[in-house]
């Protein structure tokens, strides 16, 4: 009896733990060494393990590239089947009508995260090509974004 409860735990976890993609953009693997006034001096890989202490109830897969096709190809490849996206699409949020075509293609709801407050910023940066896209959008509260954008997928 006991085994089979055990059983039945693992299975539920399996099938109902929710999955969901963290994407970063270009330059986000330089986090912690790249402009810590702005971005903070922690990595993204000291932070992820927090998170996913923090979510123990949700499946966090991680993803960064500083390529866009090679966002796009991993939001194409997840964004049927996860049950949402948090993505820092970086700089590529300033310029990518691809970034924001694909995400209306997807079942999968995408949450535009930044870390900074990109309205405090240079003009160039007040305008995202990809918030129209968005399900939301979190800015400025450091890499607590994700974590906030993770509750909100949450719901
Ligand atoms: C950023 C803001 C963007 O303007 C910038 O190009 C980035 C990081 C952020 O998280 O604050 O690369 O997305």
């Amino acid at each position: 009896m006991k085994k089979n409860s055990y059983l039945c735990s693992r299975i539920n976890t399996f099938i109902l733990k929710m999955k969901i993609l963290i994407i970063n953009g270009p330059n986000l693997n330089l986090l912690g060494q790249r402009e810590p006034g702005i971005y903070g001096s922690s990595s993204f890989d000291t932070y992820l393990p927090e998170l996913r202490k923090r979510f123990a109830d949700v499946e966090i897969e991680y993803f960064q590239s500083n390529i866009e096709g090679a966002l796009i190809d991993k939001m194409q490849e997840v964004g049927f089947t996860y049950d949402g996206i948090v993505l820092n699409a970086g700089a590529y949020t300033h310029t990518s009508i691809a970034l924001q075509d694909c995400i209306r293609s997807l079942k999968a709801p995408v949450i535009e995260v930044h870390i900074s407050n990109v309205h405090q910023r240079e003009e160039f940066r007040h305008k995202s090509m990809i918030s129209c896209a968005c399900k939301g959008v979190i800015l400025g509260f450091g890499l607590d974004s994700y974590r906030l954008a993770i509750e909100a997928l949450k719901g």
